[in-house]
């Protein structure tokens, strides 16, 4: 697999340093208050595993599934819920967990719809940010990194359901995806 990798973006040590400063900040801000951190498969779900472990109160985990439309949707914005979830969110704190935001079109979706159930609050916390793609203004309270526009792979994140399980975040050689 490391032969399908042209380099590192960022490296494992320089995420669970990031993980490890979101994970105290978020520590601080909701003590004393009900969290639950809904991770969005499949990409969040490595690092919500890291997340959660450095987070020193209470808090809850749910998961949602989300799909797109066909090809045309990652523009419209429709997003066709796969998995819902589990928990109620009325009157409590979400904090909704991502790896990345590219166009920003599924996290606005799921922010609006999410707000229908009234929850307390409903943020969002996202290891990266290619703040450069977004056709829609989303604002994260937690944001690992803000990267240029390169696929991206690891850590969570795939290319054609593979690479998932790199420990870094990397970037494909050129071969491998057109090799898909
Ligand atoms: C990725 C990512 C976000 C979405 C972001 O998921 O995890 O959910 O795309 O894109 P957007 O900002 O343009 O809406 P993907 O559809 O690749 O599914 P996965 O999490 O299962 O890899």
């Amino acid at each position: 697999m490391s032969d399908n990798i042209e380099r590192i973006l960022i490296s494992h040590d320089q995420i669970q340093k990031r993980v490890t400063e979101i994970a105290k900040d978020i520590t601080k801000d909701y003590k004393g208050k009900d969290l639950l951190l809904v991770g969005i498969l499949r990409g969040a779900v490595v690092f919500l595993a890291d997340l959660i472990r450095q987070i020193d109160i209470h808090i809850c985990i749910d998961f949602m599934a989300v799909s797109s439309y066909g090809a045309s949707t990652k523009s419209s914005g429709v997003v066709r819920i796969l998995k819902d979830l589990d928990e109620e969110i009325k009157d409590r704190h979400v904090l909704l967990v991502e790896d990345i935001v590219d166009t920003g079109l599924t996290l606005r979706y799921l922010q609006k719809n999410l707000q229908t159930r009234n929850p307390a609050s409903i943020s969002i916390c996202a290891l990266l940010n290619k703040k450069c793609k977004q056709k829609v203004p989303i604002s994260l309270k937690y944001c690992g990194f803000e990267i240029p526009d390169e696929f991206v792979v690891g850590y969570g994140l795939d290319f054609d359901e593979k690479y998932r399980n790199l420990n870094d975040i990397c970037i494909l050689n050129e071969e491998s995806i057109q090799v898909s």
